[in-house]
């Protein structure tokens, strides 16, 4: 009996939770919010895209899904978009800050704008300390919640993209490890994400392809795992694990999903090779 409940909460991981996530119109989000749905939660949706967050919601169903119109660099929409959780729903159980943008990667950082840089960091790391404070408002009292953050690769190591998203990621994975310190002992739970490029339409409008499934050919010929191509279900699974109780004793990770891409250098060993 035990046994076949244990089994029963497994498969429906979220049950009775409420979880708000930014840039859920969209990509990792949207996947992340639908997921989240059949495993019970009830999600608010928090997004500058109206008509699309909105058209997300009305898939979701009005009795599990709503949607705030929120630019997470505006403490004013992200306080209302957390407030609307909690009046609508009745708490929050779960923050993912994962709204972003990306520049375009120029050759030289003389070619770089201080707008561009200083857009990118709002949205990215403004965005991610914003969704943290205002969950955490709402989490202390409870004394539980889970709050997590999209990063990247590019939280780990150069090269991958612009100065400004690169800083972006490397400080979402910093504002991690302090907020997790500071909230473990409300019994509050802190983790980021860091995914290898996938097509998303962020990854579209970085690389100008229209196509989806060119768009993976060319990030597979970048990808240490050959053989599958990374997909936001990858990323919105890696989110639930996060939130659900399996992770129960997991705070202040970067879980990096991104086939070995980061731990593959394979320069010296071509010199090896070829002498
Ligand atoms: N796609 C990739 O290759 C990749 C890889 C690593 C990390 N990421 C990260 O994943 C996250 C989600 O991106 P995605 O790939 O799903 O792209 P996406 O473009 O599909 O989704 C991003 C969402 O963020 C929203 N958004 C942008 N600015 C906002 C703001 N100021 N306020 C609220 N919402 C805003 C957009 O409207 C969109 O719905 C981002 O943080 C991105 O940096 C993406």
């Amino acid at each position: 009996m035990a046994f076949s409940s244990s089994i029963a909460s497994i498969a429906r991981r979220l049950e009775g939770k409420v979880a708000l996530i930014t840039g859920g119109a969209s990509g990792i989000g949207e996947c992340t919010a639908r997921l989240f749905c059949q495993h019970g939660a009830k999600v608010v949706i928090a997004d500058v895209q109206d008509q699309l967050g909105r058209k997300v919601c009305q898939d979701l169903g009005s009795n599990v899904a709503s949607f705030s119109h929120c630019d997470v660099t505006k403490e004013s929409d992200v306080r209302e978009a957390v407030d609307l959780a909690v009046t609508k729903l009745g708490k929050l159980d779960i923050m993912f800050n994962n709204a972003g943008i990306i520049d375009p990667s120029k050759a030289s950082i003389l070619d770089n704008e201080q707008s561009d840089f200083e857009r990118v960091l709002s949205v990215h790391v403004t965005g991610a300390f914003l969704g943290t404070k205002h969950a955490a408002r709402i989490m202390i009292p409870a004394k539980s919640g889970c709050i997590i953050s999209t990063s990247s690769v590019c939280s780990v190591l150069g090269g991958a993209a612009s100065h400004a998203y690169t800083c972006a990621k490397h400080a979402i994975a910093g504002l991690t490890k302090n907020a997790a310190i500071e909230l473990g002992q409300f019994g509050i739970r802190v983790n980021c994400i860091s995914p290898f490029a996938l097509a998303t339409p962020l990854a579209r409008s970085y690389v100008r392809f229209d196509d989806d499934e060119q768009l993976e050919i060319a990030i597979s010929g970048c990808a240490n795992l050959k053989g599958v191509y990374l997909r936001a279900d990858d990323i919105a699974n890696a989110a639930l694990y996060l939130v659900s109780d399996e992770s129960r004793y997991v705070s202040g990770h970067n879980l990096i999903v991104d086939g070995g891409f980061t731990i593959v250098n394979p320069s010296l060993g071509k010199l090896k090779q070829n002498p």
